[in-house]
């Protein structure tokens, strides 16, 4: 990487103002990363320079036919001041399946990780201190199509990027339950499609159904699956566990259509040290409501690098809505699970599986 020191960083003082309440994907970091690619030279041209517009030709590809894919990741403070990432590996293997899905060029993980590396080191004084809550800088790499031509097929230009965002909390309510709608009217996902790919196009096809959910007072939409629309999916931009009174952690099983979420597999492969019986399988969106009402289901949660684990208290439909779990804080399990994670990451507790670069 040839590094292009910014001129006229943000001041020490407005970035202190910006870390004591980030909020979340609001504000920039100094820097980012770019690298170019093209059919003929490959990956080439790897810098890290000033944050700021980019300049692309109005028929870049991305544009027009949404040739793009991108990942998320956090950097966390210890208290001894280090800057740790969690799992980056998994997201450079997700990363280079999104791009294959999308006829996009793999990004080696070992160029993955320099990418980050690089960008963190320049602009290390961006992590928060964690402090009590979950603060963490937010790292977004992504590629796209920027081949200019209107013809639809790979593009032959390709550019990735890092950027980087302080983050608190995603949802403002911070810790506070959420509420889900339902959506039968749209689909977010289909078998054979790019459901499980991360890539822009997911996410504007979930937000339809976003509008639909605030409209009626929701936080999500829960996707159903688009056939029988009736196996529950997730939530566009997280997964979902749910959690049943005799111990049974369920999350929806990888239909292909749903996201492999980092945070998803991590709580699965927790589960075990918590007492919990992780399963993962077709849920029927009955079952949830069934169980909800019955007390077999006492809790639920969202989950995602962004979410990290969010507690659920209601869910809503066309016609009813059944409400279960505390209504102000995280219940027991979710809360337990979330701790884990946090703890883990803010290097609280020993990294014994190694998760943490
Ligand atoms: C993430 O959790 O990193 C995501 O990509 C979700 C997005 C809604 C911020």
């Amino acid at each position: 990487f040839t590094v292009n020191q910014r001129p006229d960083p943000v001041s020490d003082e407005d970035r202190a103002a910006i870390l004591a309440k980030p909020g979340f994907g609001k504000f920039f970091t100094d820097h980012m990363v770019q690298i170019t690619w093209t059919k003929d030279d490959g990956w080439h041209d790897a810098k890290v320079t000033a944050y700021g517009p980019l300049q692309l030709d109005p028929s870049a590809a991305v544009l027009h036919y949404a040739q793009e894919i991108f990942e998320g990741m956090k950097a966390y403070r210890h208290a001894d001041g280090s800057v740790w990432t969690f799992r980056p590996e998994a997201n450079a293997g997700r990363f280079a399946r999104s791009a294959a899905r999308l006829a996009l060029p793999q990004l080696p993980e070992v160029d993955f990780l320099a990418s980050l590396k690089a960008l963190l080191q320049v602009d290390q004084a961006w992590v928060p201190d964690a402090g009590a809550g979950e603060e963490s800088l937010y790292l977004r790499p992504f590629m796209f199509a920027s081949e200019a031509f209107l013809g639809v097929r790979p593009a032959a230009k390709v550019t990735y990027c890092v950027i980087a965002s302080p983050a608190g909390a995603y949802f403002s309510g911070g810790l506070k339950p959420i509420s889900l709608w339902i959506s039968k009217q749209f689909s977010r996902a289909g078998i054979g499609g790019t459901g499980s790919a991360k890539c822009g196009g997911n996410y504007a096809a979930s937000l339809a159904a976003q509008t639909e959910a605030s409209e009626h007072g929701c936080d999500q939409s829960v996707f159903l699956d688009s056939i029988e629309q009736k196996w529950i999916e997730e939530l566009g931009g997280m997964n979902i566990f749910l959690v049943y009174k005799d111990g049974r952690l369920v999350t929806p099983a990888l239909s292909g259509s749903i996201l492999e979420g980092v945070t998803r597999k991590s709580i699965l492969e927790l589960a075990k040290g918590l007492d919990l019986q992780p399963e993962e399988r077709r849920i029927d969106i009955d079952e949830w409501r069934q169980g909800a009402e019955s007390g077999e289901i006492t809790e639920a949660f969202a989950c995602g690098t962004a979410a990290v684990v969010t507690p659920v208290h209601r869910l809503l439909w066309d016609g009813g809505e059944v409400s279960f779990g505390p209504s102000d804080d995280a219940g027991p399990v979710a809360g337990r699970i979330r701790q884990t994670l946090l703890d883990l990451q803010l290097g609280k507790v020993d990294d014994e599986l190694g998760w943490l670069t």
